[in-house]
């Protein structure tokens, strides 16, 4: 059996595990090593490359998908979320496809962990618009109708009463204020309400570290539309990553 390889770039760690894309699972412990302290292209690269020779056996030569907290365009990377700035612009997937030695799918973070909440978890085999929010040092945002994705959201980024969304509404900020959940609550509404306004989803999803004490602020906040907290966990990005590869394979990028 041939698996595919997801791997999930940090700015803490790097973690990578081949998944089972029919059950939508790991099909092996997962590796973690943590990011090189300058998370240059290069260096994360080799990071990349030791942890694609450790799973060498279970993947065959299929796609390696890689998520990357930056937006990403046919391949280019343009925006660097806690990693080097250097990664602003870089031509990412072919550094890596090289050193590789291998076709390297890469996506958002939140694009990643977006479309495998669509496929496996919280929002499976949804019918119509999904919008899934990723609240962690940053917000990450994947937007997807009828399973298919709409890449590079940033709707962390979206300004709200003249402020930068996540600057406002990130679990980081509510660790940094040492804020409790309900008086993080506000700013989670506020930031919903916006998005439903805008955006009028069927169902939202709220991932990120955040969502395993979704019990304690999801049931207070007032909206329209059904809010549900992601299943996937910390799979979400690995288990993304693969299936987007492999999409992207069946139907390579025209721009790219
Ligand atoms: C970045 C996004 C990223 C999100 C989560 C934001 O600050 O702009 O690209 O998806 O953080 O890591």
């Amino acid at each position: 059996m041939t698996y595919v390889l997801g791997i999930d770039i940090g700015g803490s760690g790097i973690k990578g595990a081949p998944v089972d894309l029919v059950t939508g699972d790991f099909a092996a412990e997962r590796v973690r090593i943590p990011t090189p302290a300058a998370s240059t292209p290069s260096n994360v690269a080799d990071v990349v490359a030791e942890i694609v020779a450790g799973f060498a056996d279970q993947i065959g030569d299929s796609p390696i998908g890689i998520t990357i907290p930056s937006v990403v365009t046919h391949g280019v990377t343009r925006s660097a979320a806690n990693i080097d700035k250097s990664w602003i612009d870089a031509p990412a997937e072919k550094i890596f496809a090289e050193r590789l030695g291998r076709p390297v799918v890469l996506v958002n973070d939140a694009d990643a962990a977006g479309m495998a909440e669509v496929r496996f978890g919280a929002a499976k085999d949804h019918p119509g618009l999904v919008l899934v929010t990723t609240l962690g040092t940053g917000i990450g945002s994947a937007l997807i109708y009828r399973g298919v994705l709409v890449p590079n959201t940033e709707l962390g980024h979206i300004e709200i009463d003249g402020l930068d969304a996540e600057t406002q509404a990130a679990a980081s900020v509510r660790e940094r204020l040492s804020l409790s959940f309900d008086q993080y609550v506000p700013r989670l509404q506020r930031y919903y309400e916006v998005l439903e306004s805008l955006f009028w989803p069927d169902l939202l999803v709220v991932g990120g570290g955040i969502s395993k004490n979704s019990h304690k602020f999801l049931p207070q906040l007032r909206l329209k539309t059904p809010i549900v907290p992601a299943q996937l966990r910390n799979k979400a990005g690995i288990i993304g990553a693969a299936a987007l590869a492999v999409a992207e394979a069946e139907h390579p990028d025209p721009l790219a």
